[in-house]
């Protein structure tokens, strides 16, 4: 009955559309089709933003699913721009991620360098905790997309090819402020807090884009493990992804009830 109720608001709707129907109709096809989905307000200002929906049309990611980690990305980055050392990625991609951290450590005119670490033939081989999500080889993208994609920034990065810990060796005396991990499994991305969280600065950030998925869990637990018997932990975030501060105590995140 519930549902012939909605079917006939929706009908409406489209009969007599405006904003704020046609908003309530995408509340109302969720609730029919998937209703454990949570929508969001519609009203974000920086929806608006024109700096940033240039930088995500350039990507192609205007219209996809990742937009909310990319501003959260984008804003993480302001903690950082008094902190000492460089910046890095662990799973580029296309450089969607390191293009902001790249452009952000320009604005600053700050002497920064941005790292960055792929294999540049997608996945390693997921393990049993990581589950079924993924597949060797996923994601795969050739270096020379990256080297076009970050052309404007080629004076202050680097490149490393290998699998995840291969090249990080090269980097053992250099500090950093500002560290972003995206290899959506539990190896890489133990290798990758292992190595960095020693040389972060004092108020530097580690983000962790797949933190929290139920699509990357051996990524939440490898950081979940390593960080706890350290004073920091992940601060688990509404759209996905988390991060934690060098330096900063943070509480457990506690599951259960007051
Ligand atoms: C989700 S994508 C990264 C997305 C990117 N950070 C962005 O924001 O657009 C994951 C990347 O991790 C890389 N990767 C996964 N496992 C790796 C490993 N063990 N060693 C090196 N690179 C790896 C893949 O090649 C892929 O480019």
């Amino acid at each position: 009955m519930r549902k012939i109720k909605y079917i006939i608001k929706i009908i409406r709707n489209i009969i007599l559309p405006s904003k704020d129907r046609n908003f309530e109709n995408i509340i109302l096809f969720s609730k029919l089709i998937m209703p454990e989905y949570r929508l969001m307000w519609p009203q974000m200002e920086w929806w608006n933003d024109q700096f940033f929906n240039d930088y995500l049309l350039k990507f192609q990611e205007i219209d996809g699913l990742n937009t909310h980690r990319k501003w959260t990305l984008w804003q993480l980055l302001r903690l950082v721009e008094n902190v000492k050392g460089d910046t890095a990625e662990c799973g580029v991609f296309k450089a969607a991620s390191s293009w902001l951290i790249c452009c952000h450590n320009q604005k600053n005119s700050s002497d920064k360098i941005h790292h960055m670490f792929d294999s540049f033939e997608g996945l390693s081989l997921p393990n049993d905790i990581d589950e079924q999500h993924w597949k060797k080889g996923d994601l795969a993208v050739p270096e020379n997309i990256v080297i076009k994609n970050l052309k404007e920034f080629s004076e202050k990065i680097t490149i490393n090819k290998g699998w995840i810990p291969e090249k990080f060796s090269d980097y053992e005396e250099r500090i950093f402020s500002f560290v972003h991990i995206d290899v959506d499994l539990y190896q890489p991305t133990k290798d990758s807090i292992n190595f960095f969280y020693d040389r972060m600065s004092p108020g530097g950030i580690i983000l962790c884009d797949d933190y929290g998925f139920t699509s990357c869990p051996g990524a939440t637990k490898s950081i979940d493990e390593f960080l706890n018997d350290k004073p920091e932990k992940m601060i688990s975030l509404a759209d996905g992804g988390g991060f934690m501060i060098k330096g900063v105590q943070t509480s457990p995140l506690k599951m259960e009830g007051c």
